[in-house]
């Protein structure tokens, strides 16, 4: 794999601008940064409509969403919000060890190693299981998961990291013993996902990062460490990035879709992406700011992912930023008395993700989650995908627990605690069945 290039306007009128952490945007949009001080934004009580430009301009047609609103979007996301992050740099794959037999004999099983970087770079372990037997290449879903990979599957061959962990089940003091071992088989449910077709590639995020401020062993330590040569098309200044965890959580999301890409054995046009609560408004990031994965389920992913950040419900940005400052960049934090300030909501970010699939799903006794302010939200992004004739969401109101929306903006809610359980699985495959059609070339961008 090579390093990519920031994508360039074709537009001949559109000249490129590179802003830093290479955001391009064109030159008509308004996009010189820097964007207005938190405390010199408008208050706005509503969530802005994300068809209306930051100019206060309305969007009148797809390519100017395409060329000009969505990357607008992107950038006010990254400035004020998941702060920027490097382009993909050049991903390592070492397929460690491999299983034809898997399940069974219904499914191939392979551990790769991913270096994040050269050298001393984070290396992420990925556990891709696809099913054997299928005429052609495998959809896969890319899964964000808070255990490491041998949690996920009864193997005593699967090594034993030594690396930081959340607490729970098999650990102590942040580190995994054998207990830990098959201990996530349930909450990820892998063969129910083989037996219905589809693969899996997933990860711990705290490879990529552990979830506490400032850990050294993370990538955005790393990062800090090896600012980006100016040689290498770029400034010696994008090394100074402001990412917090939820968007080194997705860049490793989005690593792990540079290695499929190239796996002869997955539908690189059919892959999803699925992560649970703090992992899920990660894979809404990671699926909002790229186009290759075809479907997005944040599950239960509350505020921060797909609750409203002016909600009044649940967890408000002032409390996520307290507990959790290394989530989101600096920026953020000058909303937490005046989020009404934010030039966007998260319907919004749902919306970047138009013309592709997004199933949001909830649990009744998640009210930290705020399931109602998440159907709000998805009711929010539902005039995007309409303006752009994309369908949308196909219910006015939330719908009955266990009543999956399979639309294009798909909303499931089923009782219990915030968890993700067999039941989610099956309700997210059944969307897939429906939706994850595989990713078209952009037509209008
Ligand atoms: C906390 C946090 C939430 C997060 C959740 C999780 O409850 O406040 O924002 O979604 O942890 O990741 O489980």
């Amino acid at each position: 794999m090579t390093a990519r290039r920031p994508v360039r306007s074709r537009s001949p009128k559109h000249r490129p601008v590179l802003l830093p952490a290479g955001i391009v945007a064109c030159s008509t949009t308004l996009l010189a940064a820097p964007f207005p001080e938190p405390s010199q934004l408008p208050v706005q009580p509503t969530p802005p409509d994300p068809l209306v430009r930051f100019d206060g301009q309305r969007v009148s047609t797809a390519r100017e969403w395409y060329q000009q609103r969505r990357p607008e979007l992107k950038a006010l996301f990254q400035h004020y919000m998941y702060g920027s992050w490097p382009s993909a740099p050049a991903v390592r794959a070492t397929v460690e060890r491999m299983d034809t037999q898997y399940f069974g004999g219904k499914a191939t099983k392979k551990e790769v190693a991913l270096a994040l970087g050269p050298d001393d770079a984070p290396v992420l372990h990925l556990l891709v299981v696809v099913p054997n037997g299928r005429r052609g290449p495998a959809p896969v879903f890319v899964g964000l998961a808070f255990c490491p990979i041998c949690a996920l599957v009864n193997d005593p061959n699967l090594p034993l990291p030594t690396n930081w962990m959340y607490p729970g089940p098999g650990v102590r003091d942040h580190r995994a013993t054998a207990a830990i071992r098959g201990s996530a088989v349930g909450t990820w449910s892998i063969e129910q996902t083989i037996d219905r077709g589809y693969g899996v590639a997933i990860f711990y995020n705290g490879d990529v990062e552990p979830d506490y401020p400032e850990a050294p062993e993370g990538i955005r330590a790393w990062y800090a460490r090896h600012p980006a040569p100016a040689s290498a098309g770029t400034t010696a200044a994008e090394g100074g990035y402001d990412w917090g965890a939820i968007a080194a959580w997705a860049w490793g999301a989005r690593r792990v879709v540079d290695y499929l890409v190239t796996d002869k054995a997955v539908d690189a046009r059919r892959i999803a992406v699925v992560g649970h609560s703090r992992n899920g408004k990660a894979s809404l990031v990671a699926g909002a700011f790229d186009e290759r994965i075809a479907l997005v389920i944040p599950h239960q992913a509350g505020c921060g992912g797909t609750a409203p950040s002016r909600g009044t419900i649940g967890e408000s940005v002032q409390r996520i930023n307290t507990s959790f400052p290394h989530w989101f960049n600096a920026p953020f934090k000058q909303f937490n008395d005046q989020p009404q300030r934010l030039p966007f909501d998260q319907n919004s970010l749902i919306a970047l993700c138009a013309p592709r699939p997004v199933l949001v799903s909830n649990a009744t006794e998640d009210s930290w989650g705020n399931p109602d302010g998440q159907f709000e939200m998805v009711q929010g992004a539902d005039p995007v995908y309409r303006f752009l004739k994309a369908g949308g969401l196909a219910a006015r109101q939330m719908p009955p627990t266990n009543q999956l929306v399979a639309s294009k903006l798909g909303f499931f809610i089923r009782p219990g605690k915030h968890s993700m359980t067999p039941e989610d699985w099956r309700a997210f495959l059944d969307f897939a069945d429906k939706e994850l059609k595989p990713v078209r070339p952009p037509r209008d961008r």
